[in-house]
C-alpha cells in the first residue's frame, strides 16, 4: 500500500501495520522503493482541531548526528520519523554508532567519539535529502574513513560541490561523478586542516559541514557568515558541549569551533516542524470558517520568515504558550481564516522561510493583488527546481505568474484549479499543491504525493482530519 494512504487509514482505525517496529535497530530497517500515488484535493471549509505535526527536520538530522560522534548515549523524543531522517540514523548505524528506537518512541544513539566513526561495509543511501548527505559528508570528512554516498535521483541531480570544495580544502579527497554529484565516494583525512571559510551561498548545511568536520580537526574551523542562516548546528553543537563561539564582525557571523574536543551525549526534545506546519497554517488561511491550533511548533528566529510574511499579508496567526523547550523558541499557533493581501517580500527574508516559498505562493495566489518574492536563486538547487515547478504548477491551475532567474510575481485574486501538478519528487511541491486544492473553484490534483513521506507521512490523515478533502486518485 502507498504510504500516504497507508497512514489515512491507520488514522481511521483500518488496523495497518505500524512503520516503525518498536526497539528495532536502525541497520535492520528495510523500506519499499516508493510507489507513484497520484492524489486529488477538493475544496473544504471549516477546518477545525488542535494538531501536532512532526519533529523538526533539521533538528532530528542533527540530533542523530552529533549523538553519533558523542561520548555516550544520546536519547531523542520527538525524532521525525520520516525517510529523510530514517535514511540518516541508518547511516550512522553503518558508520559504527548503535540507533535503536524504544517501545515508548525514543531513539538511543550510542555515540563513538569524535574519532570514532569507521568505514561502513556498504553504500550509504541518503535518499531524497541534501541535508542528510551534506552534514554526514561534514561529520566524516576528518576521520580517515571511505565511504560511498548515493541517494535518488533527485538527490543525484543536486550540487555537492559546495561541501566538497571547502572540505577539500581540510584534506578531504572525493570520488564524485560528473559535476560533483553523487554517487560520491569520501576519503577522510586522516590529517586534517582547520580552515576559515566564508560562505559564497546561504547555506546552512555547507556552514554546518565545515563546522562538523572541524570538530576533529587539530586547532580552530571558522566558518563566516554573511546572511544569517538556520543556527541549529551552533545552537546543538553548544549543548553537547563543543568548544564553538560566535562573532559578529562588519554585520558577518564568524562561528569557529576548536576541534578534538569530545561531544558530551544529550537528552534532546525536539518540537514540531515549522516548514510542516506551513502547509496546515496556509490551508487554514485559506478556507473559510477555519480555526486551528497547531501546538509545539519550534520558532526559532532563523525559521519564522513565513509568519512574518503571511502576517504582513493579513494572515490571523496568534502565537500562543511562548516557552523554551530543548533550547529553542516553542508555541502554539493559532490560525483564523483570513483575507490575505498581496506584498513585496525582501530577498534579506529568504534564509528564514527558504523551504516555504512553495506554499507561500499558493497564498499568494489566493491574496488580492500581486505578491513579488526576490532573492529565491537557491530554489533552483532544491529537491526539485522549485521556482520552476511553483510556477508551472501555478499556471496550470490558471494563476498568472513572472519569473526572473532569482524571482517570482504571483498575481493573486484566487485560484480557479483544474490543474494536475508535476511534483518533480518534491515533498513540498506535492504538499503546496494539495493546500491549493482545498481552496480553489475546480479541485487540483499531483502526479505523486508519495515522496511527501520524506518531511511529514501523516500529511494526508493530519489534514483530513482537520475537515481537508484529499484522496488518492488512482494507484499505478
Ligand atoms: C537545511 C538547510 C536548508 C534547507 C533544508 C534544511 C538544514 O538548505 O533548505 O531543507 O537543515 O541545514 P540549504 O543549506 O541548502 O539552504
Amino acid at each position: 500500500m502507498p504510504r500516504v494512504l497507508a497512514n489515512v487509514k491507520a488514522r481511521a482505525g483500518e488496523g495497518v501495520t505500524a512503520q516503525f517496529n518498536p526497539c528495532i535497530e536502525t541497520g535492520a530497517m528495510t523500506h519499499s522503493p516508493p510507489k507513484i500515488q497520484s492524489l486529488i484535493s477538493r475544496k473544504a471549509t471549516g477546518l477545525k482541531g488542535r494538531i501536532r505535526v512532526p519533529g523538526d527536520k533539521s533538528m532530528s538530522h542533527r540530533a542523530l548526528m552529533f549523538g553519533a560522534i558523542a561520548i555516550g548515549e544520546t536519547r531523542i523524543r520527538g525524532l521525525l520519523e520520516a525517510e529523510d531522517v530514517v535514511n540518516t540514523a541508518k547511516a550512522m548505524a553503518a558508520l559504527g554508532a548503535r540507533t535503536v528506537r524504544d517501545e515508548n518512541g525514543v531513539w538511543h544513539v550510542q555515540g563513538v567519539g569524535v574519532a570514532g566513526l569507521q568505514t561502513p561495509d556498504h553504500p550509504l543511501d541518503f535518499g531524497n535529502s541534501g541535508t542528510g548527505v551534506r552534514l554526514a559528508l561534514g561529520l566524516m570528512a576528518t576521520t580517515p574513513l571511505i565511504a560511498r554516498c548515493i541517494g535518488d535521483a533527485s538527490l543525484s541531480r543536486r550540487p555537492m560541490g559546495r561541501v566538497t570544495k571547502p572540505l577539500e580544502e581540510m584534506g578531504v579527497r572525493f570520488e564524485a561523478a560528473e559535476g560533483n554529484r553523487l554517487p560520491l565516494t569520501i576519503y577522510g583525512a586522516k590529517h586534517a586542516v582547520p580552515i576559515t571559510y566564508t560562505l559564497p551561498v546561504a547555506s546552512a548545511q555547507v556552514k554546518s559541514a565545515i563546522l562538523l568536520a572541524g570538530l576533529n580537526a587539530p586547532g580552530r574551523t571558522t566558518v563566516v557568515e554573511p546572511v544569517a542562516t538556520r543556527d541549529h548546528t551552533e545552537r546543538m553543537l553548544k549543548a553537547f558541549g563543543a568548544h564553538i563561539s560566535i562573532e559578529e564582525k562588519n554585520g558577518a557571523r564568524h562561528i569557529s569551533v576548536e576541534g578534538q574536543h569530545e561531544l558530551t551525549a544529550q537528552d534532546i526534545d525536539i518540537p514540531g516542524d515549522p516548514s510542516s506546519a506551513a502547509f496546515p497554517m496556509v490551508a487554514a488561511l485559506l478556507c473559510e470558517g477555519s480555526d486551528i491550533v497547531i501546538e509545539n511548533i519550534m520558532l526559532n528566529p532563523t525559521r519564522t520568515g513565513l509568519i512574518t510574511t503571511l502576517t504582513e499579508m493579513g494572515g490571523r496567526i496568534d502565537i500562543l504558550n511562548r516557552r523554551t523547550a530543548g533550547g529553542e523558541e516553542v508555541g502554539d499557533l493559532r490560525v483564523k481564516a483570513s483575507k490575505l493581501r498581496g506584498i513585496r517580500v525582501p530577498a534579506a527574508r529568504a534564509p528564514s522561510m527558504i523551504d516555504e516559498y512553495p506554499i507561500l505562493a499558493v497564498a499568494a495566489s489566493f491574496a488580492e493583488g500581486t505578491t513579488r518574492m526576490d532573492g529565491l536563486e537557491e530554489l533552483r538547487v532544491k529537491e526539485s527546481d522549485r521556482l520552476a515547478a511553483v510556477e508551472a504548477g501555478l499556471q496550470v491551475n490558471g494563476v498568472l505568474t513572472h519569473s526572473g532567474p532569482d524571482w517570482l510575481e504571483v498575481s493573486g485574486g484566487g485560484a480557479p484549479g483544474g490543474g494536475r501538478v508535476a511534483t518533480h519528487m518534491d515533498h513540498r511541491i506535492a504538499m503546496a499543491f494539495l493546500v491549493m486544492g482545498l481552496a480553489s473553484r475546480i479541485h487540483t490534483s499531483i502526479d505523486d504525493g508519495s515522496f511527501i513521506a520524506t518531511s511529514f507521512p501523516d500529511f494526508v490523515g493530519l489534514m483530513n482530519g482537520m475537515g481537508a478533502r484529499i484522496a488518492a486518485l488512482e494507484v499505478k
